[in-house]
């Protein structure tokens, strides 16, 4: 087999990327590990920055997006017993759209398809070669076990933290930085109407939750916990009294409901430098993780993997490599800002032990963050999203 661009990974970033090339007359082939139902069940966070949904309007895959996904102006910040909205609208004339990561998945694996891209499920990636050479090559074994060769220009590793792709990038050139956090989030969906309007992040004595949501009749909270908490150990009585715990006011009462999914999540900072060798190029969490925080993991690899269909771009049409030279440059400057931004949310509305200081020094920061207009303009224009960099 062979293509331009062999892409490893169909999540968002491979999608994307393929269909970026595409409309560039690009051609380029998508190997996924998973099966396309897997793919497009599997539930991830739901917070669109500003330009990603701008961008995934200007490309045409933004139409169930607009129709079901909502715009949100602010967020609530709750601490000390009182709520402070942060407004998105006010301070930065922008906003963010919930719509949840596997549906942005499915209409680009539609989009794809309908323009003919080629995509293999169940391919599964085995080695990477010839990466210092204008002519790499993919191995991957398809899903009927047959050991099959993909021959390209060029290689994209958007294949997740745990993929293959960044363990090619020789350990003499890498260089990794990462904090482990010593808690986890334990996430819920839930069948119910929503509580809050606009989200509600929270900080309690108890621990860090967030009300967030999928759709009028679907919630998606979480609450901090143990990083190796089982989920399946809790009954709903105990998540429904610890949410209570952390969330309800004199006059506010989180609406429960019946739990349908619950899963306990990790949370890392991880960033590797470079992001290229020879003709490899890595993109989204298979460079770098960010604590959901922020909502910026899936924000992060849109934007790496704009930067790139504007170098390959360039590469096919001019022959110019300028944009394709300094891609790790380009897109490090905004993801350790993002880096940056979802640490420290993290750490201002964590419970990292039961120091009584340290929770005073979260308040009084949470209290200058939602009174200062400048601290609240910061964390507004972060969360909605930096500029991106092309
Ligand atoms: C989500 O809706 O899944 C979500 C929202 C906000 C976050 C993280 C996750 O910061």
């Amino acid at each position: 087999m062979k293509t331009r661009v062999g892409i490893v990974g169909g999540g968002p970033a491979g999608l994307l990327l393929s269909h970026l090339l595409h409309r560039a007359g690009i051609e380029s082939v998508v190997l996924e590990r998973r099966s396309r139902g897997v793919l497009e069940n599997e539930i991830r966070a739901g917070v669109l920055e500003h330009h990603t949904a701008e961008l995934l309007r200007e490309i045409g895959v933004g139409g169930r997006m607009e129709r079901e996904g909502s715009v949100h102006h602010g967020i609530n910040l709750r601490f000390d017993g009182r709520t402070e909205r942060v407004d998105f609208a006010d301070l930065t004339g922008k906003s963010v759209t919930l719509y949840g990561q596997h549906e942005v998945v499915r209409d680009l694996i539609s989009a794809r398809l309908e323009s003919g891209g080629e995509l293999i499920f169940g391919a599964r990636v085995t080695g990477l070669s010839g990466l210092e050479t204008d002519s790499p090559t993919v191995r991957f074994t398809d899903s009927d076990g047959d050991e099959e060769a993909l021959d390209c220009d060029f290689v994209v590793g958007v294949d997740g933290f745990h993929g293959i792709s960044r363990g090619c990038i020789p350990g003499s050139v890498r260089r990794e930085y990462q904090k482990v956090y010593p808690f986890g989030w334990f996430g819920l969906l839930v069948a119910a109407p929503p509580s809050t309007e606009e989200l509600i992040y929270a900080l309690h004595d108890r621990g860090f939750s967030l009300v967030s949501t999928r759709s009028p009749e679907m919630q998606r909270m979480y609450f901090q916990c143990n990083p190796n908490e089982n989920a399946q150990a809790w009954s709903d009585d105990r998540i429904w009294t610890e949410m209570h715990a952390r969330l309800d006011t004199e006059d506010w009462k989180l609406t429960d409901g019946e739990i349908l999914q619950k899963n306990v999540v990790q949370m890392r900072s991880f960033v590797t430098e470079p992001m290229q060798h020879g003709r490899l190029f890595i993109a989204g969490d298979a460079a770098h993780i960010v604590p959901p925080t922020g909502a910026k993991g899936m924000n992060l690899a849109v934007a790496d993997v704009r930067v790139l269909a504007k170098g390959l771009t360039e590469h096919y049409r001019s022959g110019d490599h300028a944009a394709l030279e300094n891609y790790t440059e380009t897109c490090l400057r905004r993801v350790w800002k993002a880096s940056r931004f979802s640490w420290w949310m993290t750490s201002l509305l964590h419970r990292a032990d039961s120091d009584p200081f340290h929770l005073k020094v979260q308040i009084a920061e949470l209290d200058y963050v939602t009174s200062s207009r400048a601290a609240s303009t910061t964390l507004a224009e972060n969360y909605v999203g930096l500029p991106l960099p092309v």
